[in-house]
């Protein structure tokens, strides 16, 4: 193929590592958030963008690919045809309608199960072993549908989920102690979105329980205090969107940590959205919500045994109901 060779060869190919391809379906402001983010972190050997519109798809690959020269070395194709995914290690799925300002999550619901129907079938057709990452929103019931539609086992079906939540809420925590967001330990569980629950009782600081700490020094701190930090996590995704349009830069950050874990198989502990029927007394029917999860080459391997007091229980309870009422409504 090459008409003239710059290398003079003096070993034959090698064996090489394996090759790791990533598809990102839909090239919107997610979308390329996400596929910027794992070209700087050097976590594909092949990346796909997929998206409806043509021309959008392919100025985005272009535009990618004339960084050559300062990326990692990475293969970027863009087809709007599903063909191009074939035999993806990890499908991330961006496509669909995004929130206007003030709008809620689940009022995306009917548009992005309407478009899933043209989404999931042709990835599980293309790529059988793959993992899939749902990200569009509601993140949460659209993962039940991939997995519905997909057919695929449940450990290889994940949702974004509060990956994105707890990394804002470690954030603002970090910023009101004044530490490295790094070495808060918080999670956000149940739904990305409104009725999401913090686990303030396991909560810790380089390793200092926050709560019994406080408790122990007879530190008073007020429940507003910490409902306050929960109702900034919950309004940061409809200010931002109020401010600029769409969230981009942290859901990208969030999810090349997880194509990262898994791909890598790290085996680091998120919180993501998954089948959650059975686990701390969630009960009516299969539904995907947030939990702090094991991930690795093998999907969700498992769920974490984390600290609830009876009110997080409770209140994961009330979130895992409001999803299971829309995933009632649903004809899958
Ligand atoms: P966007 O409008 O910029 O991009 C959406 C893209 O989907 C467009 O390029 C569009 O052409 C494409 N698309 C539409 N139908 C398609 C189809 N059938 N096949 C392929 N591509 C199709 O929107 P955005 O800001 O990138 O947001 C995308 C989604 O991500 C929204 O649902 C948004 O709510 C969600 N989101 C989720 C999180 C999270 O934490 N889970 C964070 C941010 C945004
Ligand atoms: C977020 C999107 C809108 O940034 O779900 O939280």
């Amino acid at each position: 193929r090459a008409f003239f060779r710059p290398i003079h060869n003096t070993a034959p190919p090698s064996p090489t590592k394996r090759h790791t391809k990533i598809s990102v379906i839909g090239a919107g402001n997610v979308g390329m958030a996400i596929a910027q983010t794992i070209l700087t972190q050097d976590l594909a050997d092949e990346l796909v963008l997929v998206d409806a519109k043509p021309d959008k798809l392919r100025g985005e690959m272009l535009d990618l690919q004339h960084a050559a020269a300062f990326l990692p070395r990475t293969k970027i194709i863009a087809d709007v045809d599903y063909a191009v995914t074939t035999g993806s290690d990890l499908c991330i799925v961006t496509a669909g309608a995004r929130q206007i300002p003030g709008e809620t999550r689940l009022n995306l619901l009917n548009r992005n199960v309407a478009l899933f129907r043209s989404i999931v079938p042709p990835l599980a057709k293309y790529c059988p072993d793959t993992i899939l990452l749902i990200v569009s929103n509601p993140v949460d019931i659209l993962t039940y549908v991939a997995w519905k539609l997909s057919g695929f086992p449940s450990n290889r079906v994940i949702g974004s989920g509060t990956n994105l939540d707890s990394s804002r809420f470690r954030f603002l925590i970090a910023d009101h102690l004044d530490v490295n967001a790094q070495d808060v330990q918080a999670y956000i569980v149940g739904e990305h979105g409104d009725s999401s629950v913090a686990l303030w009782s396991s909560i810790s600081v380089g390793g200092v329980p926050v709560l019994s700490f406080l408790k122990k020094q007879q530190i008073a701190y007020e429940k507003e205090t910490l409902e306050n930090i929960h109702k900034e996590v919950i309004d940061s995704a409809y200010e931002v969107i109020r401010l600029k349009g769409y969230t981009s830069w942290a859901i990208g950050y969030s999810v090349a940590s997880l194509a990262r874990t898994l791909l890598r198989d790290q085996r680091r502990i998120h919180p993501i959205s998954v089948l959650a029927r059975g686990f701390y007394d969630i009960e009516g029917g299969d539904v995907f919500l947030s939990l702090p999860a094991q991930l690795g080459r093998g999907g969700v391997l498992g769920v974490t045994n984390v600290h609830m007091d009876d009110e997080e229980t409770h209140r994961l309870q009330a979130s895992a109901k409001t999803i299971l009422e829309l995933i009632g409504q649903l004809e899958i």
